[in-house]
């Protein structure tokens, strides 16, 4: 079977992965490739279980592998025989050298192009789908023109506004796809070119084109705006627990506003994921090294608040319990950095169950889709159990922390739940996401989020 275009995408993870799957399922004519170095990811994609919980993306694999939608990890194969291809490795905060803790480590990105390079033996178009310093797609180029070969490369950037957990419906209904090409003739017609892939179903207004380095900036700031509301309203959480203000009613009141807007305004233990951190520290370090440093402390707070709200939920904990933690277990419900993902990266939940431990606290963790991860993420230890089932999480608990809002710790039986915890028994809620005032009545002293608390002594 022939197809109008290959393409191809390095990284087959949270951001490659869903994003050519529904590539591949809206259409058929073209043939689309996976590759990863990571020999286990593959197969696992080539499997019944795939390496990331997406809802709804199960599906869509089914009806499209094995017809247009491909993965391996024959990187050299693939490349020679694509025409346009997608660039999504990892790209994760550098913990070493100059800019540790905030630039972004571009090994992954420049060894994917010189891959491209040493590989491709006809034009290609590159586009940069991994979140990246501005300016990235200019080293990207340098490197792709540094063979002095007669193929010819464009370099497109293109970022993912997708979201975990909702990536399908993100994908399938964007509010907007951004592309930035060079101000060139050829860069243009690169442009249109990506254009068409999503022009079979992303409506033509949707489609949004930029030069360049308005592209790779915009995906920095919308989401160092959308932290920012997070930590925002997670600074007036504070500011409500304080004076008898409730949050939630304080966050509807000034939503209701349309230039504000009503999203966003959840208060929470703080946010996490792989990006809005990275990303903010990201645009803090350019702007720092731009000697901007007024814009760099401004957004770099938006981070600092993030890390505060977490350590205040902890001190809240150990000050409701009576000042000390030590061999008091808790049942932390959820890990995942948010409901309706397996991921942990960035989770708040490390950093309160990090700081839990240093209590001496014992740990039961529970989580529906994250726990391998969370294993991973903190390791075996005489303080920490990892559990399945939320019940027995809870069983002789002093306290129940929820840190993800996963719908089924909604659903949970309460009553049952207390009548198996130490008593008193405690009930921090970090996504606000429980009937407070029906647990107090359980029996429960509950502690929300920007809410007064709700005690029995
Ligand atoms: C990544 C970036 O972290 C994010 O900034 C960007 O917006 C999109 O790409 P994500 O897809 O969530 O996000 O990352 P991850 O799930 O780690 O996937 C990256 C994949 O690239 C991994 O599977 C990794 O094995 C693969 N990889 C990495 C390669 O195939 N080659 C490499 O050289 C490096
Ligand atoms: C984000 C962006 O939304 C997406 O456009 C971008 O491509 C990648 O980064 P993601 O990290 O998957 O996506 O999750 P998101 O839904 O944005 O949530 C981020 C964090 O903020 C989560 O920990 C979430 O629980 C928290 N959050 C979100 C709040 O605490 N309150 C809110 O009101 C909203």
């Amino acid at each position: 079977m022939s197809f109008d275009k290959n393409i191809l995408c390095v990284g087959a993870g949270y951001v490659g992965g869903p994003t050519m799957v529904m590539i591949a399922d809206k259409c058929p004519q073209y043939r689309v490739e996976l590759v990863d170095v990571n020999q286990a990811r593959i197969d696992a994609w080539n499997s019944d279980h795939l390496p990331i919980y997406e809802p709804g993306l199960d599906q869509i694999v089914r009806r499209c592998r094995g017809r247009n939608l491909f993965f391996s990890t024959d990187v050299d194969l693939a490349i020679r025989k694509s025409d346009m291809i997608f660039v999504s490795v990892n790209t994760p905060t550098k913990t070493f050298g100059q800019g540790a803790g905030q630039a972004s480590d571009l090994q992954y990105v420049e060894r994917t192009a010189r891959k491209i390079l040493e590989c491709a033996k006809s034009d290609k178009i590159v586009i940069e789908k991994s979140t990246l310093p501005v300016r990235t797609a200019e080293a990207i180029k340098r490197i792709l023109h540094s063979g002095g070969s007669d193929v010819h490369f464009d370099v497109l950037s293109n970022p993912e506004f997708l979201a975990e957990g909702t990536a399908i419906q993100d994908l399938l209904q964007p509010d907007r796809v951004l592309i930035g090409c060079d101000d060139t003739e050829r860069g243009k017609a690169a442009l249109e070119e990506l254009a068409s892939i999503y022009a079979n179903w992303v409506p033509p207004d949707r489609i949004v084109r930029t030069n360049i380095w308005s592209s790779e900036l915009a995906k920095l700031v919308a989401n160092a705006f959308l932290a920012q509301r997070v930590s925002s309203i997670n600074t007036i959480s504070a500011l409500c627990e304080a004076t008898g203000a409730q949050v939630d009613e304080v966050a509807h009141a000034i939503g209701l506003d349309s230039r504000i807007g009503p999203r966003f305004l959840k208060a929470s233990i703080g946010f996490g994921g792989s990006c809005f951190k990275k990303d903010i520290l990201n645009l803090v370090y350019i702007a720092r090294s731009l000697a901007l440093n007024e814009v760099a402390d401004y957004w770099e707070q938006v981070v600092r608040v993030n890390e505060w709200q977490q350590d205040r939920f902890v001190r809240q904990m150990i000050a409701e319990m009576f000042n000390t933690l030590a061999g008091k277990r808790i049942a932390v419900f959820g890990f995942a950095f948010k409901a309706d993902t397996g991921d942990t990266r960035q989770s708040p939940a490390i950093r309160v169950c990090k700081e839990l431990l240093d209590e001496r606290a014992e740990l039961r963790i529970t989580d529906p889709k994250a726990l391998a991860n969370a294993r991973l993420e903190l390791g075996e230890n005489e303080l920490i159990e990892y559990v399945t089932d939320p019940y027995r999480a809870a069983e002789g608990a002093h306290a129940v922390a929820l840190v993800t809002d996963w719908q089924l710790y909604r659903d949970l039986d309460y009553q049952r739940i207390y009548r198996s915890m130490t008593k008193p028994a405690f009930l921090f809620d970090g996504r606000n996401l429980l009937d407070h005032q029906a647990l107090f009545h359980l029996g429960f002293n509950v502690v929300p989020i920007g809410k007064p608390r709700l005690v029995h002594f």
